[in-house]
Order: structure tokens, then C-alpha cells, then sequence
């Protein structure tokens, strides 16, 4: 389940229904799909193959549906990183550059655990939200971000898209963010 750490007071928000209400005042979607219908050799399986990843549409097609129909997503599909994937360290640091887009970034978590940095209202500043199997988020159009992987470094997700040239990466240039 989605914890937050805001990270100008470290504080910490858990429990399901105290993140989403801080995720709805920050406009951000989040949702918590079941994921006991995927198979158990695909729910520690972070190198896949295409049946692979067919698979774990098909396991969550209802849900992926229901998400596309209700917001207007036409295409789907699944990305998996993990230390097999090749170049890792050069892709992190592109990932962690904060930026923006022209469309919502969805991500719905299958398996491992990642985390997104997302700069909130101003009385909040940068927050992230650690994310698990199950977890949906959909951090909105032109909202300050970025994407890390937890201590693990392995993540399956389901990526939905109204127009895959809207998920291009505009940097965000902002010197109110701090690594922490
Ligand atoms: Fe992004």
C-alpha cells in the first residue's frame, strides 16, 4: 500500500485512507487494484518475456479497462526494470531529473515497489510516494515530477497513455527542489 514522505518535514502518511485524501488535495489520482489474480511466478518475475507480459495485461484487463474508459486512455502496455535491465544506472539518472508532461503520467504497480517525487502545493512542496503492488497513480499533466526505484531496484508496471507524444519528458528546472 502507497505511503508519502513529505521531504521538507520528513513526515510520514500511512494507512490507505489517509494517503488518498492527501493524494486527492494534490490532485493525484490513486487507486489500489487487487493483485491476487495475477499468476504467483508473475508476481516476482521481473525479467519477462512477451507471453510474460500478455499475461499480466490479460490478469488485469478489467481493471485497465475500467481506468481507460473512465479517462480516456487508448493504449497500454507493461514496463519492467530491474538490475537485468541493461544501462540501469544511465537510465535512473535520466529518470531523476524532476520534469513535465503534456498528458498524465499512470503507472499501476504489479510487482517490486518504485517511488514518485512530485511537487505539491506550496504549504507541501516536494513529496514522494512510495509505491507497492497494486498501487495506481496517475500524476497530472504538467505537475513537477520525477520516478526512482526503491532499495530493490525492480519494478513491473502497467503504463497507460491517451497519446503516447504526450508522455515526452520536459525538464523542469526548478531550484526550490533539493535531492533528499
Ligand atoms: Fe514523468
Amino acid at each position: 500500500m502507497a505511503q508519502i514522505r513529505i521531504r521538507n518535514t520528513n513526515e510520514r502518511i500511512t494507512g490507505e485512507q489517509e494517503v488518498a485524501q492527501f493524494l486527492e488535495r494534490q490532485e493525484v489520482l490513486y487507486e489500489h487494484w487487487n493483485t491476487v489474480q495475477l499468476p504467483k511466478q508473475l508476481q516476482e518475475k521481473f525479467i519477462l518475456s512477451d507471453e510474460d507480459k500478455a499475461q499480466i495485461l490479460a490478469s488485469f484487463d478489467q481493471q485497465i479497462r475500467s481506468l481507460a474508459g473512465r479517462r480516456g486512455y487508448k493504449t497500454w502496455d507493461i514496463i519492467a526494470l530491474s538490475e537485468a535491465t541493461p544501462n540501469l544506472p544511465e537510465l535512473l539518472k535520466k529518470f531523476e531529473q524532476v520534469h513535465t508532461h503534456t498528458e498524465d503520467e499512470v503507472r499501476a504497480i504489479t510487482a517490486g515497489e518504485g517511488i514518485f517525487i512530485i511537487k505539491g502545493s506550496d504549504d507541501v512542496g516536494y513529496f514522494d510516494v512510495e509505491l507497492s503492488a497494486g498501487d495506481v497513480i496517475s500524476v497530472p499533466e504538467h505537475k513537477p515530477h520525477f520516478f526512482t526505484l526503491m532499495a530493490s531496484r525492480q519494478i513491473v508496471a502497467v503504463r497507460l497513455f491517451i497519446e503516447t507524444e504526450g508522455w515526452i519528458a520536459h525538464p523542469f528546472d526548478d531550484p526550490a527542489f533539493q535531492k533528499a
